[in-house]
């Protein structure tokens, strides 16, 4: 009898343990088969714009991807705001207009170089030009440089989140 009732009390224990190892590996698995938190995060990159110093190009990475970003110098934001098609391109944080865009050109993909003293881009694969807002100035790219959704939050850029900024932007036909 006692020995029974022992035997009854190990086969319960015995099946409660089993019963918790079974729910942690079931989590386990689910845990395995949902992207983990990191991967849901990476398609965002938020860069810091108070960092940024006038007319030095940056090279930021967004999912894998080059993001050029050159704050304007005074002289370089009164250039652009003569022409309506170069000022629409810049972003406007805080006080300061910055040039963010994917560092690819639009003609075959390669990486242009940046030139501080000319203020322009030149891409040596097949020698098509941007300036300083990543405008194309001589083909044979098709078009300026592209802008990636963004959000403005305070002094913040937030890359992969469309904001109303960017959707402005885009509405324009600026962004590609
Ligand atoms: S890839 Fe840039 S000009 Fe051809």
């Amino acid at each position: 009898m006692k020995n029974n009732s022992r035997r009854g009390f190990m086969g319960k224990a015995f099946g409660a343990v089993a019963g918790v190892g079974a729910v942690a590996s079931l989590y386990a698995m689910k845990r395995s088969w949902d992207p983990l938190p990191s991967v849901k995060a990476a398609g965002f990159t938020t860069l810091d714009m108070s960092a940024y110093k006038e007319n030095e190009l940056v090279v930021e990475k967004w999912r894998g991807k080059p993001i050029f970003v050159l704050k304007q110098s005074e002289e370089m934001t009164k250039k652009a705001q003569e022409n309506p098609k170069d000022i629409e391109r810049l972003i406007k944080v805080g006080d300061a207009y910055f040039m963010v865009t994917i560092g690819l050109c639009t003609h075959l993909g390669c990486i242009p170089g940046y030139n501080s003293e000319e203020e322009s881009f030149l891409c040596a694969c097949h020698g098509g030009t941007y300036d300083y807002t990543g405008e194309v100035t001589k083909a044979p790219p098709p078009r300026g440089l592209d802008i990636p959704p963004f959000k403005i939050d305070g002094m913040k850029l937030v890359l992969g989140e469309e904001g109303p900024e960017y959707k402005k932007m885009k509405e324009t036909g600026v962004t590609l």
